[in-house]
């Protein structure tokens, strides 16, 4: 019997003790620290503000079964992934096809007079430019990771620009590649005389890449007979219309995005690589994509995600901690997969809904929800409100206030 049947229906207790009977579940995690701790973290601190977190359960992906942890402000973004994902387990989950990980540093030099003679001379420093990385941070490297390739590229106006490929482990690693490229930086310019513009990581992470697909057999569908040709359409028009693209791709990283933050990774720097990628041809294109063939739906997200497991904000938020506890995953590729998996997921909820019913009747309720919140509705009053909306079909604030005030 699945532990998370019905998970929707149940009390934010009864959620609790199923993850807790599951021991994904540490409520020493699940509190609130004190002014005074986030007072440490960020400049000018004010107060918290906080984000709801759920739990989307069982994402297959490889055969093992994942329960996500999301924090999202979106009412009907857990309650599509979970739709999404319940369909695609049915049809044997998510497939990883392949995964790579490796960040990338940049060295930009400028004002360089003579860049071919520059490349070379770079390029003929490459063993000490090892040694300086090593040195810079020998840790990582005597775990393994560290500098592993470079590459000089010249530029337009006599920029040159030094790339450095760096495994940073089971860390997203920003601090690791800054202190490798400021190191190798400054050798740089003593060795050649020549003068940097910055050293940074940077967020294209084409070396961070995962490919997930999932396969559905389209009788397990509403609208069976046409259902395929039009998911396939859907994902052919975001790949012509970049305003369209955009709205489909942002539906993936309602998703990614939510277990990014739940998790404690570095939501923007998921995003900024999420989208350079999608328009890394020139042409914004989708990141996932559907075909329909022979009776079935095929769907391939490529995204790439610099996630970490450790370091960061990740081992000092307490939430941080609790959603990483939830999701069982300890290692930066694990977490790739099932974060694109995730986002797979999304898409298909939102193409389903959008080619079938329409996006309204599937959010309608939990709209009317946040709705009958805002005019003042509480816990014993907001379902009597929300019914009200959806029966008389008006989900307005000012139709939840006036309902609300007849209850008085
Ligand atoms: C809403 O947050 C996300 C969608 O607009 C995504 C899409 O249109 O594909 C439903």
């Amino acid at each position: 019997m699945d532990s998370f049947s019905r998970f929707y229906k149940k009390t934010v207790e009864e959620r609790k003790n199923i993850l807790k009977e599951l021991s994904l579940y540490d409520e020493s995690l699940d509190y609130v620290e004190d002014d005074n701790f986030f007072n440490h973290i960020i400049e000018n601190f004010v107060t918290t503000y906080e984000v709801p977190m759920g739990v989307m359960p069982n994402l297959l992906v490889d055969g093992i079964y994942y329960h996500v942890p999301m924090a999202t402000e979106e009412p009907s973004v857990i309650a599509g992934a979970s739709h999404a994902a319940k369909i695609i387990e049915r049809n044997g989950g998510f497939k990883v096809e392949s995964i790579n990980r490796e960040m990338i540093g940049q060295i930009i030099f400028r004002d360089i007079i003579n860049p071919i003679e520059f490349k070379q001379q770079v390029e003929s420093l490459s063993e000490n430019i090892f040694k300086v990385a090593y040195d810079a941070h020998p840790q990582i490297h005597q775990i393994g990771g560290g500098l592993k390739r470079l590459s000089v590229e010249i530029k337009s106006k006599q920029f040159v620009t030094l790339y450095l490929i760096i495994d940073t482990k089971d860390a997203m690693g920003a601090n690791t590649i800054n202190t490798i490229l400021e190191a190798v930086g400054n050798f740089l310019v003593l060795e050649t005389q020549e003068k940097v513009l910055m050293r940074i990581l940077s967020n294209l992470a084409i070396y961070s890449l995962v490919e997930v697909s999932c396969k559905i057999n389209v009788t397990h569908l509403k609208n069976s007979n046409e259902i395929g040709t039009l998911i396939e359409e859907a994902s052919i028009y975001a790949s012509i219309d970049p305003f369209r693209c955009a709205t489909h791709n942002k539906g993936i990283m309602n998703g990614i995005t939510a277990l990014m933050l739940a998790t404690g990774n570095d939501t923007r720097a998921i995003e900024a690589s999420a989208h350079a990628y999608a328009a890394i041809t020139g042409s914004y294109q989708p990141l996932a994509t559907w075909r329909y063939e022979e009776g079935y739906i095929h769907g391939l997200i490529k995204i790439p995600l610099q996630v970490g497991t450790v370091g960061g904000s990740m081992n000092v938020l307490p939430k941080a901690k609790l959603a990483r506890k939830i999701l069982g995953v300890h290692d930066a590729k694990t977490l790739m997969k099932v974060a694109a998996a995730l986002g797979l997921a999304q898409n298909f909820a939102a193409l389903y809904a959008l080619t079938t019913d329409g996006i309204n009747k599937g959010h309608m309720k939990l709209h009317a929800r946040s709705v009958a919140l805002q005019a003042g509705a509480n816990e014993s009053n907001i379902d009597i409100v929300v019914n009200h909306l959806i029966e008389v079909g008006h989900v307005t604030l000012d139709e939840a206030i006036k309902f609300l005030n007849t209850l008085k």
